[in-house]
């Protein structure tokens, strides 16, 4: 499939994985880009910007297909080195980074001098175009239904795609809820160039967290979810467990006088990879988007995206078409 958005990467699929802390790995990033998506590892999950070196090297070692870093801006409890992670991301050969959370830019001069493409996720049509404004050759929009932070504004895709179409000129990527042919099909159809997925890649053979997150996955259902964090305007969408019901129980309980220090132990990023990777379930609350409702099965990266393409072309040639013929 050709689309604006495999043109801009590279990719023979119109399909991304989206960073995720302690899940964007090399092993994730390199079977996503060797199955024709564009494999995203995850800037900070490395820790320091000599471990993103590292593990950028490592992802060439095991694709020579286009493959991106994650960078994200989000309120940290200590800023981290972000010039330093550009080096290394510069001097690893990265030609693509997908930016998230706050405005990247103050960062997009020296990556764009660097011949680097900069996709950036936006929850709103607003940061999309400020975004296009900037400078930005793409965008991925994250509906209200996505894994991690949704933003404040709580607008689903089947909205926030075509608004997206009616005000960009730059292309952009469906992200929140997809996880089949279904959804591809339906971005394409709502102006969409493709899209990114992230709760559905942690379900598959080759992405680098524990059993236990995976049977979690495939048991959920589209009702499993919680968002946690609204009343301090940093929501995030996580899979139910007993630290989310803690969390909530503390926010109902301190109201607007909550602060992160009071849930800081349930959100903190060393408790949360002690789910991801050591499967002790209800350490910590972790992202997860509604889609874990229509995950059923863990394929390995190129059985689902095989099955992807070859099931989106049967929508588009028999069932769509179909119902034109009728
Ligand atoms: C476990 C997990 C961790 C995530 N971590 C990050 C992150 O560190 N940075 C980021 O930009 N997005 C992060 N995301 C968001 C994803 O990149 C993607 O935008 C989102 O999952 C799309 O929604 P979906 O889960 O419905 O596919 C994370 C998502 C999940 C599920």
């Amino acid at each position: 499939m050709k689309t604006r958005i495999t043109e801009l990467f590279g990719i023979r699929h119109p399909i991304i994985q989206g960073g995720m802390h302690y899940v964007g790995y090399a092993e994730l990033a390199s079977a996503v880009s060797n199955a024709g998506g564009l494999g995203i590892i995850t800037g900070l999950t490395q820790g320091t910007p000599e471990a993103l070196a590292r593990e950028i090297a490592r992802c060439h070692d095991m694709t020579d297909k286009p493959f991106g870093v994650n960078l994200t801006f989000l309120p940290a409890f200590q800023e981290p080195p972000y010039p330093e992670y550009i080096d290394a991301i510069i001097q690893g050969g990265i030609r693509i980074v997908e930016t998230a959370g706050r405005n990247p830019e103050a960062h997009l001069p020296r990556m764009k001098a660097a011949g680097i493409r900069v996709i950036h996720k936006c929850t709103s049509v607003r940061h999309s175009l400020k975004a296009e404004k900037i400078g930005c050759d793409a965008v991925s929009v994250d509906g209200f239904e996505c894994g991690g932070h949704p933003g404040e504004d709580d607008v689903p895709n089947m909205i926030l795609l075509p608004r997206a179409a009616e005000s960009l000129k730059i292309p952009f990527v469906a992200s929140g809820g997809m996880a089949d042919a279904r959804s591809l099909v339906a971005a394409l159809a709502l102006g969409a160039e493709g899209m990114n997925m992230g709760t559905r890649f942690m379900a598959t053979k080759e992405a680098p967290i524990h059993e236990n997150v995976k049977q979690a996955l495939v048991a959920a259902d589209e009702l499993a979810t919680r968002l946690i964090m609204r009343p301090i305007r940093n929501t995030e969408r996580v899979l139910d467990n007993k630290a989310v019901d803690e969390i909530l129980r503390l926010e109902t309980e301190k109201g607007s006088g909550i602060g992160i220090m009071d849930i800081r132990h349930l959100v903190a990023g060393a408790e949360n990879r002690k789910v991801l990777q050591e499967g002790m379930m209800d350490n910590a609350a972790w992202s997860c988007g509604m889609v874990c409702g229509l995950i059923h099965d863990v394929p390995s990266v190129k059985e689902l995206i095989d099955r992807i393409m070859a099931e989106a072309e049967a929508l588009i040639r028999g069932r769509l078409e179909g119902l034109l013929a009728a």
